[in-house]
């Protein structure tokens, strides 16, 4: 992103340390989400994106992926699909589990959410280790779509997610603003 857009970005997202757990430091989109001018160009941004990566459907991540994605479907023209936790989607689903520190999680999509020939903008908050990001360019590759590309307000650098998608995104652009 362009210097002016990312200064605006990071300064409105706040370091909580120590939540939700001893050690680790959170980072907090709220302040940029109630600030409605950084809000906005945060909108556009990934709706470039979208223009940018000739994307037909915009794929947001439970939950803080939602609120980000959803008005970026809007602005793009676009339809929004959800991946959620795995329990929270009434239809048919497709899920995918992967490894976390300790245990496993698993996200879901619809399994008719997205057809043949759709290209799909994943956006999402934080990417961290790469695990929920990673599941979900699968399950939009089982739903029998293509990943146009994966975008992210924030990417933590030193938690290497970008390594471990590496094989998943094949060669899809992952666009961290
Ligand atoms: C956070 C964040 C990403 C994910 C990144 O969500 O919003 O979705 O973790 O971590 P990873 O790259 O290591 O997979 P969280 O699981 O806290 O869910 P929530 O937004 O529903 O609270």
């Amino acid at each position: 992103a362009p210097a002016e857009l990312r200064e605006l970005l990071l300064s409105r997202i706040t370091d909580v340390p120590d939540y939700p757990q001893p050690g680790v430091m959170f980072k907090d989109i709220t302040p940029l989400l109630a600030d409605a001018r950084a809000f906005g160009a945060l909108t556009d941004a990934f709706a470039d994106l979208c223009e940018r990566y000739h994307a037909d459907k915009v794929v947001g991540l439970e939950a803080r992926g939602f609120i980000l994605a959803a008005p970026v479907a809007v602005r793009a023209g676009i339809g929004f699909v959800p991946v959620r936790k795995a329990g929270k989607l009434p239809g048919a689903t497709l899920g995918q589990s992967y490894d976390l520190e300790y245990g496993t999680a698993e996200v879901e999509i619809h399994a008719d959410a997205l057809a043949p020939g759709d290209r799909v903008l994943v956006i999402d908050d934080v990417l961290a280790t790469g695990g929920t990001a990673d599941a979900s360019l699968q399950l939009v590759r089982r739903a029998g779509a293509e990943v146009a590309g994966l975008a992210v307000l924030l990417e933590l650098g030193f938690l290497a997610g970008r390594q471990r998608l590496e094989p998943g995104l094949k060669g899809a652009p992952l666009e961290a603003l």
